[in-house]
């Protein structure tokens, strides 16, 4: 049985590409460090330096995960908002490889978009898994349904807004997984429409080593 993610050259790629993060991360911190600041995540995705310029990337045990859950329920359309320079995407698209599926990617800085895309093709997934660049409320607001998986990792204010524009789109049985589920802010409302009480999602928190992960199925209606 194939599993493109063992790959030698996604490995490859895949390796170069964490241990980059790491480099820019470390940097990073020990900049912030010298100026007496502490690494945070408020910052306006379209104007933050660290959004134009960090990976914020999942890692591998979350991207094996991600890879798990979409080759698992055979995912063929794959929706992620939040690509950065592409780490989750390359997990997914190894997915989608072996599933004859295909991912869309969405990041807000063409620059990140651009090194995702051109990550794909050093991976050879190209023809798998395309990140657009801009605004993920405009560029994935026309995708086609059903949708199988959608993976949420962009800004976290407007995980819900997304949800909320893709829902209809969603099939029977599809997983919306969502990162740093620990670092909603409340009033995002996210958690809420997914969590204990929804008729819509049975929904259950996961623990990585960089945070919470929400994980829901999403339930027939009717
Ligand atoms: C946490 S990082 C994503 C990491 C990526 N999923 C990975 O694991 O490699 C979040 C990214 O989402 C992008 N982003 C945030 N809000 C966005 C939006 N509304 N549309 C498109 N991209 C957005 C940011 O620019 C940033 O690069």
């Amino acid at each position: 049985m194939s599993c493109t993610l063992h790959r030698a050259n996604v490995v490859a790629i895949l390796k170069r590409e964490h241990q980059a993060a790491r480099t820019l991360r470390d940097a990073h911190r020990a900049k912030q460090k010298a100026e007496g600041e502490f690494l945070t995540h408020e910052h306006d995705f379209r104007t933050s330096e660290l959004h134009l310029t960090q990976y914020l990337s999942v890692g591998p045990a979350t991207g094996r995960f991600l890879y798990a859950c979409a080759r698992s329920i055979n995912a063929q359309n794959i929706v992620e908002f939040g690509s950065s320079f592409g780490i989750s995407t390359l997990y997914l698209a190894a997915a989608a490889a072996d599933t004859g599926g295909r991912v869309t990617g969405s990041e807000y800085h063409a620059s990140k978009a651009a090194k995702a895309n051109a990550n794909l093709v050093d991976a050879g997934l190209s023809g798998s898994a395309h990140v657009i660049a801009g605004d993920a409320r405009e560029t994935l607001a026309a995708i086609r349904g059903p949708i199988d998986l959608l993976f949420l990792d962009g800004a976290k204010e407007l995980y819900f807004d997304l949800l909320l524009m893709l829902e209809e789109r969603l099939r029977p049985g599809a997983l919306v997984i969502a990162d740093n589920a620990d670092m909603l802010p409340e009033e995002a409302g996210f958690l809420l429409h997914v969590g204990e009480g929804s008729d819509r999602y049975v929904t259950s928190l996961i623990g990585f080593y960089r945070g919470l992960v929400s994980l829901s199925v999403v339930l027939p209606q009717g």
